[in-house]
């Protein structure tokens, strides 16, 4: 029951009635929640009242809405620390999830100016440029668009980059990767990026390049990302 005497609004207290359902699974993923007439009569507030607190649960991705239908439990977000240099495929992993990816692109292709400045090399020198649509449990995630010297992994395939590349980099070429820069931005998802991600047009996503480097300060891969908002949350611990 909510609590009228208390300075917190109504809506407020129904955002939290509902995510606690939610927290506890009550209300899985995928889930239908009771509509808002059944909400407003449950407890005793307008319809207003119970609108407000499912709008704002579906703009902060815990709720979706499917026209026509109702409103839906959205799937929990993936925590990421933003610490730690891992690989995609580690990530899932440690989450009990199996990744996987669909290969959109891989070509050799001469480094594109901003690359070749970002990989250090020199003008004309080759890159691998290749584009993953990275899946959890195959459902899509991210996309990936990896650029790398050619020079240095002469060998690479198809057929490695379907499954890890920091992998194959590290256990079967014995490099060591030991650094990275990353930087995050919001953007809304164009036609194309909403299709490969299955989500609808102009939702919000996580825009995050990462550069980074094998021993010596060597850079070997940049990769522009493009990481669904809906499914992702950072996390940092910060001291003072
Ligand atoms: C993450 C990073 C990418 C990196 C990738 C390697 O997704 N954002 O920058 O290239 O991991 O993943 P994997 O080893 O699974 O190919």
């Amino acid at each position: 029951m909510l609590k009228k005497n208390v300075p917190l609004p109504l809506y407020y207290q129904i955002e939290e009635y509902l995510k606690q359902k939610i927290e506890e699974e009550e209300f899985e993923a995928g889930r239908m929640i009771p509509s808002e007439r059944e909400l407003s009569e449950r407890f005793e507030v307008s319809r207003m009242t119970v609108r407000q607190a499912v709008t704002n649960l579906v703009n902060a991705g815990v709720l979706y809405r499917e026209k026509g239908k109702g409103t839906y439990v959205a799937e929990k977000k993936i925590e990421q620390p933003l610490k730690g240099l891992t690989s995609f495929t580690e990530d899932m992993k440690k989450r009990g999830m199996t990744s996987s990816s669909r290969l959109l692109a891989f070509d050799v292709i001469e480094a594109p100016r901003d690359i070749r400045e970002k990989l250090n090399l020199e003008e004309g020198k080759k890159v691998y440029g290749i584009q993953r649509i990275r899946m959890a449990d195959e459902k899509p995630m991210a996309i990936e668009n990896t650029f790398m010297p050619k020079e240095l992994l002469p060998d690479l395939s198809e057929e490695i980059v379907q499954g890890s590349i920091y992998n194959y980099v590290e256990h079967e070429l014995g490099m060591a990767i030991s650094q990275a820069r990353q930087i995050i931005e919001a953007r809304a998802a164009d036609e194309e990026e909403a299709n490969y991600l299955n989500i609808p047009p102009h939702s919000p996503v996580l825009h995050i390049e990462r550069k980074s480097f094998l021993a010596h300060n060597v850079p070997f891969e940049v990769v522009k990302s493009t990481y669904r908002a809906d499914r992702y949350k950072f996390i940092t611990d910060i001291d003072r």
